[in-house]
């Protein structure tokens, strides 16, 4: 636990006092994958109304400084064995701030509520009769197959998608139903699977998937430093082992469609702000 935790939660000036009528809110709010092209038009006016941001680590600069410049900025950003607050902190930072009548804006990459953590930041604020409002975001899994030129769902070779993690708590491997998701002609999104993939491989051709699966791995999706490998389910080990920044495995026959060298994210916000 950091020193000094308890003098962390500062209670910012607040905007309307403090009785319940004077409550200010909680925006839980998808910043999308990287791409700031990628906010949607109503994550963009939260964050410009907002008196206080609370983000997390895949969240970037070029989008916290959509922000109000006199907004506060906090970051609850999260590693994967060195938390610097803990989700309880996270949630009653949330509810304080909002009980001082500021307008909360909790930024988080991708969407709020697909690995996001979203519901339980919801729940304390409902718990404490603090309004929360949520604004969908791009999640990774939507920007990874849109660059890769390969679609999540695909007539003939692709009937169903399914989202899982690659983390469950406390390092134990998650309870995953491998033989379902062994089927062909389904697409499998990996988020946070990055160290687990030879775990991943192995079980999805334990369970029955053929290891010649069309496969892809997109590392930062959707931002300048986007790195696509395209490969097969069986050569999923070797892919991921490179890698180290935020990553999606992908496996799915309609995953043959994927582009390596599809014209990287970046180019497209280029041909955007072209034509603006
Ligand atoms: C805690 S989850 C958050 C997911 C997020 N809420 C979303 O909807 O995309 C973090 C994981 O999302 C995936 N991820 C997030 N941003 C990504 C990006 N730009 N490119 C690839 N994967 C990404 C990675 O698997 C990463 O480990």
């Amino acid at each position: 636990m950091p020193k000094n935790r308890k003098h962390r939660l500062v209670v910012l000036g607040g905007r309307k006092g403090g009785s319940k009528g004077a409550w200010g809110r909680v925006w839980l709010v998808g910043a999308g994958p990287g791409d700031p092209d990628l906010l949607t038009v109503k994550a963009l006016k939260a964050l410009r109304d907002a008196d206080v941001v609370v983000h997390d680590g895949l969240v970037s600069d070029a989008i916290l400084d959509l922000a109000p410049a006199e907004a506060r900025r906090i970051s609850v950003a999260k590693r994967k064995s060195r938390h610097s607050y803990a989700q309880d902190e996270i949630n009653r930072m949330l509810v304080a701030f909002a009980q001082e009548g500021l307008e909360v804006v909790r930024l988080k990459g991708g969407d709020p509520f697909i690995f996001g953590r979203g519901g339980e930041e919801l729940e304390a604020c409902r718990a404490a009769g603090v309004e929360c409002l949520v604004v969908p975001g791009v999640t990774a899994a939507l920007a990874a197959s849109a660059s890769a030129g390969a679609p999540l769902t695909h007539r003939g070779s692709a009937q169903a998608v399914t989202f899982v993690t690659g983390h469950a708590a406390a390092g134990a491997e998650p309870d995953l139903d491998w033989a379902s998701l062994a089927r062909a002609n389904q697409t499998v999104v990996i988020y946070m699977g990055l160290s687990a993939a030879p775990a991943i491989a192995g079980r999805l051709m334990g369970a029955g998937r053929d290891a010649a699966t069309p496969a892809l791995v997109v590392e930062n999706a959707s931002r300048p430093d986007e790195t696509r490998l395209v490969t097969t389910l069986g050569g999923l080990t070797e892919a991921a082992a490179g890698l180290s920044g935020p990553a999606l495995l992908i496996v799915g026959e309609a995953m043959s469609l994927a582009q390596a060298s599809a014209p990287a994210a970046a180019e497209f916000v280029s041909l955007l702000s072209a034509k603006a």
